[in-house]
């Protein structure tokens, strides 16, 4: 197969828009997925100073890389969670990326602060990922609000956002559907903006653009997220995809058009709890829908000691 740009030889293939590209053409085709995106959605602005969640896996990488690439001020937010035989890995690899290209990464050390997520998820109400989710959310919105930046960006690609697209349908979850959106205002004082602007990419060419641009990324999965419900939707969207190439990208952009047809409701916050108003946690300062935050509560229960019964976890 020739290049569709230029007619060298094609390195990759992609069905999804019968297209194939060489490796000069390929990186120029992810550039322009992430300006449309950025146009299409309004994610970025002249004026943005982005801070970009680094897993150390190869979406975020990707993502800094390119947003830099396009000239877009950000800097790295890497948290160590503490998870044993992967979150020593994901930093190193997440640093040596920084270190090489002489960018600034933000580390917040959990281990250190007596916060590393193993020792905290005993005491959250639901599953060991959910408990993450809780402690990174917590990290996301307070270190991009203390750096004074105007919007946190994420590694999430069109995968990870169909399948949870899917999920969420499947559920009828309509609070959560009215907020799968690639850019979440700051609907709160203190509550910090997020974008994501691979939401045209996929898995396959976030990994074919690492690989091509000489990114070395942590390649193995959190050992938590083997047997995650979140990988079965992307395995279903996965076949579907492969008999119908291109369906994955319609799904989402067609449920974008569509999207406030639902209303956010009940148990849409970061706390997924209650309906009230936003304010500030009384312990942490941080925006909360309770008058304790989430990560708040959980490091209380942790200090009492007294695990939870944990339950099966609804996806978000
Ligand atoms: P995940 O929820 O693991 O699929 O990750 C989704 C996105 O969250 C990644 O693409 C990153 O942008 C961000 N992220 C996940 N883990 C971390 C971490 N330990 N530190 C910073 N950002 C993270
Ligand atoms: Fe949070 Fe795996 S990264 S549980
Ligand atoms: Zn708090």
């Amino acid at each position: 197969m020739k290049c569709t740009r230029c007619r060298a030889p094609a390195q990759v293939r992609l069905p999804r828009i019968k297209a194939g590209f060489c490796p000069d053409c390929f990186k120029l085709y992810v550039e322009r997925q992430i300006k449309r995106a950025v146009k299409q959605f309004d994610l970025i602005g002249p004026e943005d100073r982005l801070l970009v969640a680094v897993s150390g896996g190869k979406d975020s990488l990707a993502l800094w890389d390119l947003l830099v690439k396009l000239g877009v001020r950000a800097d790295g937010l890497y948290i160590d969670l503490g998870i044993t035989g992967y979150s020593a890995t994901s930093r190193e690899k997440a640093q040596n990326f920084a270190d090489q290209r002489g960018l600034s990464l933000r580390v917040v050390d959990l281990p250190a602060r007596g916060e590393a997520v193993p020792g905290l998820a005993p005491f959250g109400s639901r599953s060991f990922c959910s408990t993450c989710g809780i402690v990174k959310r917590h990290y996301f919105n307070r270190a991009a609000a203390e750096g004074g930046y105007s919007a946190l960006a994420t590694g999430h690609n069109l995968d990870d956002e169909a399948g949870r697209l899917l999920g969420n349908l499947l559920r009828w979850q309509d609070g959560y559907l009215a907020k799968q959106a690639p850019s979440l205002p700051a609907e709160a004082p203190g509550l910090m903006r997020r974008i994501k602007p691979l939401i045209r990419l996929d898995e396959y060419e976030m990994a074919a653009y690492c690989f091509l641009s000489g990114i070395d990324y942590i390649i193995e999965e959190c050992p938590h997220a083997r047997g995650a419900t979140s990988l079965k939707y992307k395995q279903v969207l996965n076949h579907i995809e492969s008999l119908m190439p291109g369906t994955k990208w319609n799904f989402y952009a067609e449920f974008q058009s569509r999207r406030r047809r639902f209303t956010p409701g009940p148990g849409v916050g970061p706390d997924e709890a209650g309906t009230g108003a936003w304010r500030q946690c009384s312990s942490c300062g941080q925006p909360s829908w309770l008058e304790v935050c989430s990560f708040c509560r959980l490091k209380q229960k942790a200090a009492l000691g007294t695990p939870s019964q944990a339950t099966p976890s609804p996806a978000s």
